[in-house]
């Protein structure tokens, strides 16, 4: 039933611009370059082989129509993507095709809705102020549509906030410095910076976009409740508070938003002198400390939850850390409704949750751990996702995997071993096979039943001979083709390469493609092709040489396809390598559009300095795209300093502002056409 919507009144000045465009030539591979690529991954075969025909559909929608085409830049006719690449860039700013338009549109600290505080620069906003204002260090998100409302110009966005900035976020940094206790002020204003934000927006005449007051608007933080569900309740129960490092998304086809746990271990540990970290603690980087500043050559625990709230001390016996690291649902539709923590899809550094449907209608969700030797999983349902419909719902707005049974809690978790010929394999996750010791007695550390599995995911993958990966970060399944990609980020600790990890020192990162048997995503073979090695072909230095066709990048990260099969790749050069030799010609990181088909890679968009670009969601008609902004600022030691916080970026407030801010930034074309086409 049609929901009547408040009117679209702006919260927040939202009206701030990124530079002009910049015009660039469009700067394809030569023909050799481009052999030489095609040579070494057999690409066209690949797809002649696993997808007779994909490529009419491939294709289709991607051409302009007429009547938008005046004011596009001349390129070649019949490809995937046309707008003109723009250059590297070390200005800070967002910079945009020609013919697009960039605007800044939920910053952090912005309010959520009409009567939430406004924020202040200077970092003064209080715990309280921050739970009811967009949280830090913007991530994954989904565009959600609103029941009754014209979906391409009003709906909710659900933004994920991955982390804090421990020493932007307070005027006075991380003080008063341990033996001292993080005061409970600052650890609940840290709390209410992680976790998610559900805002409604909505479109202007002028195809800008706002965020508006909204019966919706909600923040879910490390401190709002949740329920756990699937095989791990039998030992962590069934309640738990809060979620955080929330990286990438995933959406469900039942209209749910899921938000992936990733670095969890950092806001873990402990003052006790006695603790000793068991086996698994330490397989999951659980430290006493947890993440920590190294300043004035001390090391400086940054978080230290745990000396306010016993449930972050490691030395605790029922301590949350077993609670976290897992895949969370939302109804984004629902603010009053109750996320989930999904156990079935397992525990580690979850980076995102890509969902396909297979064509019988179970569910199949791909998932990276992102750590240098860790492993690519996939979930499969145990039925269709139907089966599970809760009666008197709507499959397009309702949570019915969030309030009834789901198929997110009834399946089969794998994990992926690559072979050298090409082939792959799933293996699935369960006691007493593949390795994976059943568990002995309930005292049995060393084994496992199904619970622990959801819980050790890690160690049972171990056992389960995995192949370690070069960290799985965002992982895309093409809409049409069900092809499958995987962004291997960067690795410092490969003692040896294998064929899917081909660089001992892979300090530019790769993407790794995969078909399923049959083009069937419940599979338990698949083949697969490494789909590109990010890096300047022509680098004179090893480690720095890549295989791109087009232009150059490192470091791919996010991962994502429109549906016109356009996959958008974001990047994460971390800012200690950014301008050190071999990524100074890079500059700042961007995002680029690739063809899956040709392998063409195109640079779409650079972010201001120090930042990190992640996130992508398109509303329905792909006429507005959502991307974001993550620490705009960092320094290379990516400690920030409270007295000087913008020193390296004044983005997005420019010199107004008291402190750089991760941001939400709605990109769309001038002439109102489809982004990317
Ligand atoms: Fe949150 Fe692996 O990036
Ligand atoms: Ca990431
Ligand atoms: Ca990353």
């Amino acid at each position: 039933m049609p929901t009547e919507r408040p009117s679209a009144a702006p919260l927040a000045t939202t009206d701030s611009t990124t530079s002009p465009a910049r015009p660039a030539k469009p700067n394809p591979a030569s023909p050799h370059l481009r052999d030489l690529v095609e040579s070494a991954l057999d690409r066209r075969g690949f797809l002649h082989v696993s997808f007779a025909g994909s490529c009419a559909a491939l294709m289709s929608g991607v051409r302009p129509a007429a009547a938008e085409a005046t004011r596009r830049p001349t390129v070649p006719s019949g490809e995937l993507f046309t707008f003109a690449n723009i250059p590297p860039s070390q200005s800070d700013e967002v910079v945009v095709p020609e013919g697009y338009v960039a605007q800044v549109l939920y910053r952090w600290g912005d309010p959520i809705n009409g009567i939430a505080p406004k924020f202040r620069p200077d970092a003064t906003n209080s715990a309280d102020d921050q739970n009811r204002q967009a949280g830090m260090g913007h991530d994954g998100m989904e565009f959600f549509p609103l029941p009754g409302a014209d979906p391409n110009r009003r709906g909710l966005l659900a933004i994920n906030h991955e982390y804090t900035d421990q020493i932007l976020l307070f005027p006075d940094g991380i003080d008063p410095p341990p033996p001292a206790k993080m005061p409970l002020e600052k650890v609940r204003k840290s709390q209410a910076s992680h976790g998610v934000s559900i805002v409604e927006i909505a479109r202007t005449d002028d195809g800008s976009w706002q965020v508006v007051d909204s019966p919706k608007a909600r923040r879910i933080t490390a401190d709002t409740p949740m329920r756990i569900s699937g095989p791990a309740t039998t030992k962590l129960g069934t309640d738990v508070r809060g979620t955080c490092n929330n990286c990438a998304s995933g959406r469900t086809p039942w209209g749910t938003y899921l938000t992936c746990e990733e670095n969890f271990q950092g806001v873990f540990g402990t003052d006790a002198d006695d603790f000793k970290p068991t086996a698994s603690q330490k397989r999951y980087g659980l430290t006493p400390s947890g993440f920590y500043y190294e300043i004035d050559g001390e090391k400086r625990s940054a978080f230290r939850w745990w000396q306010q709230q016993s449930r972050f001390d490691l030395a605790n016996p029922d301590n949350d850390s077993v609670r976290y690291g897992f895949v969370v649902e939302i109804d984004p539709q629902r603010p009053d409704s109750t996320p989930v923590k999904r156990t079935a899809l397992g525990r580690f550094r979850h980076e995102n949750a890509e969902l396909v449907v297979a064509p019988d209608g179970r569910v199949v969700v791909y998932m990276g751990d992102d750590e240098m030797n860790e492993f690519l999983y996939k979930f499969v349902s145990a039925k269709p996702w139907q089966a599970y419909a809760v009666s008197g719902t709507s499959p397009q707005t309702s949570g019915l995997g969030v309030t009834g049974s789901s198929p997110l809690d009834e399946g089969t978790l794998y994990v992926a071993k690559f072979d050298a010929d090409g082939s792959g394999r799933w293996i699935p996750l369960v006691p007493g096979q593949n390795g994976i010791p059943a568990k002995r007695s309930p005292e049995d550390a060393e084994g496992f039943d199904a619970a622990d599995i959801c819980i050790r995911t890690r160690e049972a993958a171990t056992a389960a001979g995995a192949t370690p990966m070069d960290r799985p970060e965002w992982v895309a399944a093409h809409p049409h083709t069900r092809e499958v990609f995987v962004s291997l980020t960067n690795n410092k600790k490969r003692e040896s390469a294998d064929a899917a990890n081909p660089r001992v020192q892979n300090v530019m990162g790769h993407i790794v493609r995969w078909i399923e048997s049959e083009n069937d995503p419940t599979a338990e073979k698949f083949t697969w092709k490494i789909f590109l090695l990010a890096g300047n072909p022509q680098h004179a230095e090893a480690t720095m040489h890549g295989n791109v066709a087009g232009d150059t990048f490192g470091c791919p990260d996010g991962l994502k396809f429109d549906a016109s099969g356009i996959l958008w790749i974001q990047t994460d050069m971390s800012s200690s390598v950014m301008g050190k030799p071999g990524f100074e010609e890079l500059g700042n990181n961007m995002m680029l559009a690739a063809d899956p088909d040709s392998g063409q890679v195109r640079r779409f968009l650079t972010g201001p300095v120090g930042c990190e670009i992640t996130g992508m969601t398109l509303t329905p008609d792909r006429k507005t795209m959502f991307i974001n902004i993550q620490h705009p600022g960092e320094p290379s030691d990516e400690i920030s300093d409270p007295r000087t916080p913008m020193k390296y970026s004044q983005w997005p407030d420019g010199p107004d502002g008291i402190r750089p801010r991760a941001a939400t930034v709605a990109i769309r074309r001038r002439d109102g056409g489809i982004i990317g086409s």
